[in-house]
């Protein structure tokens, strides 16, 4: 059974790194649809307006709650994601609220004067209670699009991997929140096997991004996905300082690729906020390692 002041720091960790990722694979769905799909794209922005307004409520809940290296981990923002974000608006014409990355910065670290009270649990309980249900209603969504892309009733142009892949996050973050709702121990179970399947994706999605010409960087991208394919066929207790030194490595590489599409120094067919969002999604798995 977690304690309260558990179960309400817990819930605000997840939130606040989930609630970006459900609303930056909105965006990511609606700038990969085509005109006739543009139905499809109004409701993938609903679901991006949703997940920015439950993620300032997150962002209002957190203060006083984590502590700052916490806050300060990469996992929520990184030092390319206000630049990312404009630059993924002026080049798909979808609005992306800044301001909310802004106010991420200045989330107040953790404090003992901040009271846990009934109050803020039955808050808490609440707000998860609602995300659970906008981010069921969104995986449904996601399976809807998925479904007809693999029976080529639509065409995006995202990669049907990409699609499960978003699909899969929506439903291991709801694996999380039935978790915390339960008040169960073990949230973080199984993490290891999930972000490790996570990391090959991105590596084998981010070989396939680059532009063909690139052969550097597909190359390094290759590397990575056959590291993480190994290290997913070993005994996963036994992997630790591997897994952590590759995520590491991966991480960087991430930076590098988000820093080198926003200096426009790499050919690519990558947003710079969807090289920011794995990033960070590299990030969040370091900081579970290492916690
Ligand atoms: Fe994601
Ligand atoms: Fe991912």
């Amino acid at each position: 059974m977690l304690p309260r002041e558990e179960y309400i720091r817990l819930s605000l960790l997840y939130n606040l790194f989930w609630l970006r990722i459900m609303k930056e694979h909105a965006i990511f769905m609606e700038s990969m649809m085509l005109p006739p799909a543009r139905l499809l794209s109004a409701q993938a922005d609903r679901y991006k307006q949703q997940f920015e307004r439950l993620l300032a409520t997150a962002i209002r809940l957190a203060g006083g709650a984590l502590p700052k290296d916490v806050l300060q981990s990469g996992q929520y923002y990184t030092r390319y994601t206000e630049e990312a974000e404009r630059i993924t608006q002026k080049h798909t014409g979808i609005l992306i609220n800044s301001d909310l990355t802004r106010m991420a910065y200045d989330i107040e670290p953790y404090s003992p004067h901040v009271p846990i009270t009934a109050g803020k649990e039955q808050e808490i309980s609440q707000f998860n209670t609602n995300i659970l249900n906008q981010t069921i209603a969104f995986i449904r969504f996601k399976s809807e699009i998925l479904s007809s892309q693999t029976t080529c009733n639509l065409f995006t142009l995202m990669y049907t991997a990409v699609l499960e892949h978003i699909l899969h996050e929506g439903q291991y973050y709801i694996e999380i929140l039935q978790r915390l709702q339960r008040r169960d121990e073990t949230v973080a179970a199984g993490y290891k096997e999930v972000w490790l399947h996570n990391m090959a994706e991105h590596a084998a999605v981010m070989r396939g991004l680059f532009d063909p010409t690139e052969k550097k960087p597909i190359e390094i991208a290759n590397q990575f996905a056959h590291a993480f394919e190994s290290l997913l066929q070993t005994e996963l207790q036994f992997i630790n300082g591997e897994a952590l030194a590759d995520t590491e490595a991966f991480s960087e590489f991430k930076a590098n690729t988000t820093r080198a599409i926003i200096e426009c120094k790499v050919k690519s067919i990558m947003l710079p906020l969807f090289t920011d969002h794995l990033l960070r999604e590299a990030n969040h798995f370091i900081y579970l390692m290492q916690s």
